[in-house]
């Protein structure tokens, strides 16, 4: 690595050669106002010039997010000329922009809001005509305003890089120009699967998760019986809409919180996890047995599901049949919780608290419910929940901590949180599968192999006299590798875990909004450790729980004796499997 001399404000400094301005400044401790740019160039670098500075060798302004430091360069950010040039990009930004903040759901995490007083932006400096527009609020999950839209490209890009073969991109040039799905059409009848990874990158309120909270008001003012049910990976983040640093896990306020909400049962979908690994576990071994289908695929992520059902629904016989964890859950409070308590399961409104917009589209599926009763009625992100607490005026840091509601489905085992992370449901079931194979406990508890964030992970646990090959992979692009070999036949696996956001839900769509700009007191890498900060929180609560393999969990003991019988009995399948339907990439629906 060569270092060059530069000097930022007069002062001297040593960076690392091929930084750009930006980078270099940021690692001198300096956080030049930017918007298009993001995350090594993961955005179309150079289109907004509110980075500009005044830098010797750019003859004149330089887009520092794109121009790389050279030895002896000389910086300035705070001289009159850039201080003006960057207020005047912000201002010609504002210009074509529907500036509603006060209506707007990005309101306080807007990066356009916060360079704007960043630079001083005045009101009204270039009027004229404004480019048409798109608004779609028709997908369940997503809402997408391009009034909104800086043509940064970051979503694009996100999209890209997760997913392979990307949903959006630019159309039309110059004035008309736009970012959305090909021919401006639906989120809703595009290939989009749905799992907000564009929501998370966007710097302004052009996508948004679409917001439950008024279902969830709705049905409390009705008197429904409310049930909350919150996913793992919540409790990692939930901290860091309340200023809280990356990586602490909140669960007991989290708890307290809901409860003074006014939700009449808080409920932790770790149970509904560990169900899931019952069910999941107990397919596999039948597979495995009777030569099924292999190899069996998990199906606890929506957004790989809705992938799966749109390119690959030749292999949707792969897929496990188990429902995700919240939808079983969402189930057994439907028909056994309304059962114990003496409630019509009309009358309870079941609230999943999640990582992730594709979760909204999944509670809708058709296939979701039992009887005509929706397993779940309502889901919202972790931002949303963030959003409520703080309407309701309570002071989050200041909360006691307490616990999840305990009777029948309260305890939870360390399998059951991490779910959460890349991984987690295959180390989950592996602790599961080797005690209903060997009849005991496997020596150990933590399978390393499959952790991490590599791409692709893959290990060989050796069960009896078979030797187990399982795979690992989050984001689709990753994806894409291992369900080419099954398609072409030379697929090793026995069990694959796949999950559609990098990362897994630590990183979902739904999760909070991760920015140099809203966090200057994190670490400049930042963006590229944050998901290794929320796995470790629930490493640590799966390391401290005392129950970390789903089948000793005593609650979903009882639950099997006393009424679903054992894993993937009659009953099992009626409430907690599933079926799934291939579908066209490009479709119009009637509405
Ligand atoms: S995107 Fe940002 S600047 Fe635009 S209306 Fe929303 S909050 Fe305001
Ligand atoms: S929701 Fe996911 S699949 Fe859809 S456009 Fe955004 S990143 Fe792509
Ligand atoms: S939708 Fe958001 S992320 Fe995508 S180009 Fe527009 S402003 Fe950028
Ligand atoms: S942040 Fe550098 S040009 Fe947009």
């Amino acid at each position: 690595m060569s270092l060059v001399n530069i000097k930022i404000e007069g002062r001297p400094y040593q960076v690392e050669e091929g930084l750009t301005i930006l980078e270099a400044a940021r690692q001198c401790g300096y956080e030049i106002p930017s918007l298009c740019s993001f995350n090594h160039g993961e955005c179309n670098p150079g289109s907004c010039r509110v980075c500009l500075v005044e830098a010797t060798g750019a003859r004149g302004l330089a887009a520092s997010c794109v121009y790389q430091v050279a030895e002896g360069m000389e910086v300035l950010i705070n001289s009159p000329k850039a201080v003006a040039a960057r207020r005047t990009s912000v201002e010609l930004l504002l210009s074509n922009h529907n500036v509603n903040c006060q209506q707007c759901g990005k309101s306080g995490q807007c990066e356009l809001q916060n360079v704007a007083r960043i630079v001083g932006a005045r009101e009204g400096m270039f009027k004229g005509e404004k480019t048409p527009t798109t608004y779609d609020d028709v997908s369940p999950s997503i809402v997408r305003d391009t009034s909104k839209c800086i043509l940064c490209g970051r979503c694009v890009e996100r999209c890209k890089n997760a997913h392979g073969n990307g949903v959006l991109g630019f159309q039309n040039r110059g004035f008309d120009a736009k970012v959305g799905p090909a021919m401006d059409i639906s989120f809703a009848d595009s290939p989009c699967i749905l799992c907000g990874q564009c929501v998370t990158v966007c710097p302004t309120g052009a996508l948004l998760p679409k917001s439950e909270i008024d279902k969830v008001d709705f049905a409390r003012a009705q008197g429904k019986y409310m049930v909350v049910q919150t996913a793992p990976a919540v409790r990692a983040a939930l901290g860091e809409e309340f200023g809280l640093p990356i990586g602490t896990p909140v669960t007991g306020k989290m708890a307290a919180a809901l409860r003074r909400l006014g939700f009449n049962r808080v409920y932790d979908v770790d149970f509904g996890a560990d169900l899931t690994i019952m069910e999941e576990a107990n397919e596999l071994l039948d597979r495995v047995k009777n030569n099924g289908v292999l190899p069996m695929i998990t199906s606890c992520s929506p957004g790989w599901v809705s992938y799966a059902e749109t390119y690959y629904a030749d292999l949707l016989p792969h897929i496990s049949s188990c429902k995700s964890p919240h939808q079983m859950q969402g189930a057994i409070i439907k028909s056994y919780f309304a059962e114990i308590h003496g409630l019509d399961p009309k009358d309870i409104f079941v609230v999943s608290i999640m990582p992730c917009t594709a979760k909204k589209s999944e509670k809708d599926r058709p296939q979701m419910e039992v009887d005509g009763i929706r397993d779940v009625d309502a889901v919202l992100t972790v931002r949303e929940l963030g959003d409520l607490i703080k309407r309701s005026g309570m002071q989050f840091n200041r909360l006691p901590e307490e616990g999840f509601d305990y009777d029948i489905m309260g305890t939870a085992t360390g399998a059951g949180v991490i779910f959460g992370v890349t991984g987690g449901v295959m180390e989950a079931a592996l602790r599961t599968a080797y005690r209903v194979l060997e009849g005991k406990e496997h020596d150990a508890v933590v399978f390393n192999a499959v952790r991490g964030f590599d791409g692709i992970r893959e290990a060989t646990i050796a069960m009896g006299v078979l030797d187990v090959k399982v795979a690992v992979a989050s984001g689709m692009a990753n994806a894409k590798v291992l369900l080419d070999q099954i398609r072409e036949g030379t697929s090793p696996y026995h069990f694959i875990e796949i999950m559609g956001c990098p990362g897994g839900c630590i990183n979902g769509g739904g999760m909070p909004i991760v920015r140099h700009c809203f966090l200057p007191n994190e670490d400049v890498d930042i963006i590229d450790t944050y998901r290794a900060k929320r796995a470790r929180a629930l490493y640590t609560e799966d390391e401290r729980n005392t129950l970390r393999q789903s089948h000793n969990n005593p609650q979903i003991i009882e639950l099997y004796d006393k009424f679903l019988e054992k894993p993937n009995s009659h009953k099992a399948h009626e409430l907690l499997h599933t079926t799934y339907a291939g579908r066209e990439p490009f479709r119009v629906q009637d509405r």
